[in-house]
């Protein structure tokens, strides 16, 4: 796999929690088969979209962080895609459903925005339900300045409020 090396400014970092899972950005790590099930077969943002654009969002990342469980296996994954100066968009969000539940999910997605130098930039993502969540995490209803254009069928494209 042709995985190209990380911007220069984004530290590799590798963190663990509690109960042995562990948090990692390597893209090494990153078991494409286990984010290409999520996300073509479960994902309601993201169902039908075929493998190799999944790849593509993967290799075009500015960052991703991987969940992985105390035995090894990738659980969890998220995306980041910034042009590391204004803006980064969090995308691809998941924990696989077994491991929900236990404050994973909103680990993952601390790493992301907090864990780089991304973490001044304005964030911005979609959801359909787990807003309370990125509540906490600072993230809040866009103010009337920002505007958005629905993407077409293979676009991120959760549902407005
Ligand atoms: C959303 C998701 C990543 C959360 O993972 P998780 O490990 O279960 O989340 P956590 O245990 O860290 O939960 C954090 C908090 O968010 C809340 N929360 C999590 N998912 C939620 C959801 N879908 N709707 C409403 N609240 C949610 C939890 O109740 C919890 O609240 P608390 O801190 O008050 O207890 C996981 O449910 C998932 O993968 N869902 C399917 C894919 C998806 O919807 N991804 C998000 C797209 S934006």
């Amino acid at each position: 796999m042709n995985i190209s090396p990380p911007p220069a400014n984004l530290c590799r970092v590798k963190r663990e929690l509690e109960d042995g899972y562990e948090l990692d950005d390597d893209p090494g790590r990153v078991e494409l088969d286990v984010v290409c099930e999520f996300l073509s077969v479960e994902a309601y943002w993201s169902k039908g979209r075929p493998r190799e654009l999944i790849e593509k969002t993967f290799h075009e990342a500015t960052r991703v962080v991987g969940l992985y469980a105390p035995d090894g296996p990738m659980v969890g994954y998220c995306r980041a895609n910034s042009d590391e100066v204004v803006f980064a968009y969090l995308c691809d969000v998941f924990v696989l459903a077994e491991h929900r539940g236990r404050g994973l999910g909103k680990e993952l997605v601390r790493e992301m925005v907090d864990g780089s130098p991304l973490k001044d930039l304005r964030w911005l993502l979609g959801t359909a339900d787990a807003h309370d969540m990125y509540r906490e995490l600072g993230f809040r209803k866009p103010s009337f300045r920002i505007m958005e254009r629905p993407g077409s069928k293979f676009a991120d494209d959760p549902p407005s409020e």
